[in-house]
């Protein structure tokens, strides 16, 4: 187990994954709420951040229960951390320190550089420099601007480096984390899937024992990996609720529940699509749109949970992106939990809380998925919000825009997947826009609805780019649902990047 300890970069998630995809299990951890029992881990890794060190708020933690005590790598901030306050000198660099570098000297003697190139591409990103470094530093690698890009501290197995090893562009960054890891350090590597899934069912059914569990499920990845990891360590004790919103895919409430009693879970699938849709009659804002669909979820599963005797836990699909933002150095974003605090806790939430995933990235949760024999289509699903279609419906909902949009979704979307396109884009889908055009089929004049379609590349949704379908499918779907959707006259594509856009229209 590696600790990272987090200075409020926004690179720290990257070199978690960079080790991770070492098979080395690692936590992030803020640099403020440093754990009391080092016990578990084997080495440390200091993030960058967007301080500098001689700033008098700039984060300066106590690190005597780690220097000298595990091996210890320092990058960009850390790095100068150490410097700063052992002996070394740091100061605002002259030459805007940013970007590509090469190295061009390097200790190729010592094991964090073995098998990396003598002139390696770095990544470097930051405004302060080394100037001298800290007592018992010994220099290992420079780069033409950056003398003091890399060096150690003798008798320790404490490293520092001023460029960034995790980011992709340090071609050798991943080869220098695995030399200081599994050369220096000698963490094992032993996390892979076959290995978490075995570990967390053995915790699950420690922890669990042989209570009941709830589980909403979505359709989604991270619900449907939490519920066959919960099954198999707890079988029938996991109940599986998955609630029909009126807001799905096409026929996707019928074929999704299917397929999970066909992987063997215990679920219970709620039609409660009259219910919501009920509510959201008339609303046309799209935040009260969100509000009165998560309200109505609640109520519906607050119900159907009332009707498992006895139940002790709620299960969830959190993941490890969650975790971070909720314990981050900034704090966890004011607006995440807004509608749960609306007219106290429904039972359901009282309940005991078990994430299996929350030490996963999404990547890392597909593959476990991948481990428990999950469908590959279903693990290579496009992300879907939560309000679903509701929020692709602009201005008011009602039963027959949904179905109206349902029936263009489908065409689109298998559309992408007939023409093989559907595993290059993140995510796609419709939107049925509060404007009517006027058009001409056969000799009559039409005065029907507009529908734009949104595909887009991303990593994370933080930022998106639209995805450059080719003419000739987007010709071939525009026709297919100008003629076979009733209703709708006009298909437009949306050009728009994240920012300043963003992916859904509400
Ligand atoms: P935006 O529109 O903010 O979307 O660029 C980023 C990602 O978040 C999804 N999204 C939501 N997911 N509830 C959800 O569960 C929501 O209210 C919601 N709004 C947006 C969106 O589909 C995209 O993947």
């Amino acid at each position: 187990n590696v600790l990272i300890l987090d200075f409020g970069s926004q690179y720290t998630q990257l070199i978690a994954r960079r080790v991770r995809e070492l098979n080395i299990f690692c936590e992030i951890f803020p640099y403020n709420k440093i754990p009391e029992d080092l016990s578990s881990f084997k080495a440390t890794i200091l993030s960058g951040s967007p301080f500098s060190v001689r700033a008098e708020d700039a984060p300066h933690p106590d690190l005597s229960q780690i220097r000298g005590k595990m091996p210890l790598l320092a990058v960009c901030y850390g790095a100068q951390y150490l410097a700063h306050f052992d002996g070394g000198e740091v100061a605002p660099s002259n030459i805007r320190e940013y970007g590509r570098a090469n190295l061009s000297f390097v200790d190729d003697h010592d094991p964090f550089f073995e098998e990396v190139a003598l002139n390696s591409q770095v990544w470097m990103s930051h405004s302060d420099t080394i100037k001298k470094l800290p007592t018992n530093g010994v220099r290992l690698a420079s780069t033409k601007d950056v003398e003091n890009a890399a060096y150690r501290i003798e008798g320790e197995k404490t490293y520092a480096i001023q460029f960034h090893p995790e980011v992709y562009h340090s071609t050798d960054g991943k080869q220098m984390l695995e030399n200081f890891l599994v050369r220096i350090a000698e963490v094992p590597q032993n996390f892979t899937p076959n290995a978490f899934v075995e570990e967390i069912v053995a915790e699950l059914q420690e922890k669990i024992k042989g209570d009941k569990v709830v589980l909403g499920l979505s359709g989604g990845v991270d619900s449907t990996v939490a519920a066959v990891l919960l099954n198999k360590a707890i079988g029938k004790n996991l109940y599986c609720i998955f609630v029909n919103n009126g807001l799905l895919r096409k026929n996707e409430f019928q074929n999704v529940l299917d397929q999970y009693k066909g992987m063997g879970l215990n679920v219970k699938g709620v039609d409660a699509a009259d219910r919501f849709l009920d509510q959201l009659a008339g609303i046309e804002e799209p935040e009260a749109k969100r509000k009165a669909i998560g309200r109505v979820f609640i109520e519906v599963f607050d119900d159907e949970a009332h009707r498992i005797e006895d139940v002790k836990w709620l299960a969830q699909g959190t993941i490890y992106p969650d975790v971070i933002e909720s314990i981050s150095v900034k704090g966890p974003s004011a607006t995440i939990k807004s509608h749960h605090n609306v007219g106290g806790l429904p039972d359901f939430m009282k309940l005991k809380i078990v994430e299996p995933l929350r030490m996963l990235f999404k990547d890392e949760v597909r593959r476990v998925g991948a481990t428990l024999g999950i469908d590959p289509e279903l693990l290579g699903r496009h992300p879907f919000p939560g309000p679903g279609l509701s929020i692709r419906i602009l201005g008011d909902i009602t039963k027959e825009k949904v179905r109206i949009l349902q029936e263009v979704d489908a065409i689109f979307i298998e559309g992408l997947k007939s023409h093989g396109l559907y595993d290059q884009v993140w995510q796609a889908g419709a939107i049925l826009l509060p404007v009517n055009s006027v058009g001409v089929m056969g000799d009559e004049r039409t005065y029907e609805k507009v529908v734009a379609l949104r595909a887009v590349e991303s990593t994370d949704g933080m930022t998106a780019d639209w995805v450059h379908l080719p003419y000739d499918f987007l010709m071939k779907i525009s026709n297919e649902i100008i003629n076979k959707v009733k209703g709708v006259n006009r298909v437009v594509y949306d050009i728009s990047s994240k920012p300043p856009a963003t992916i859904e229209w509400e």
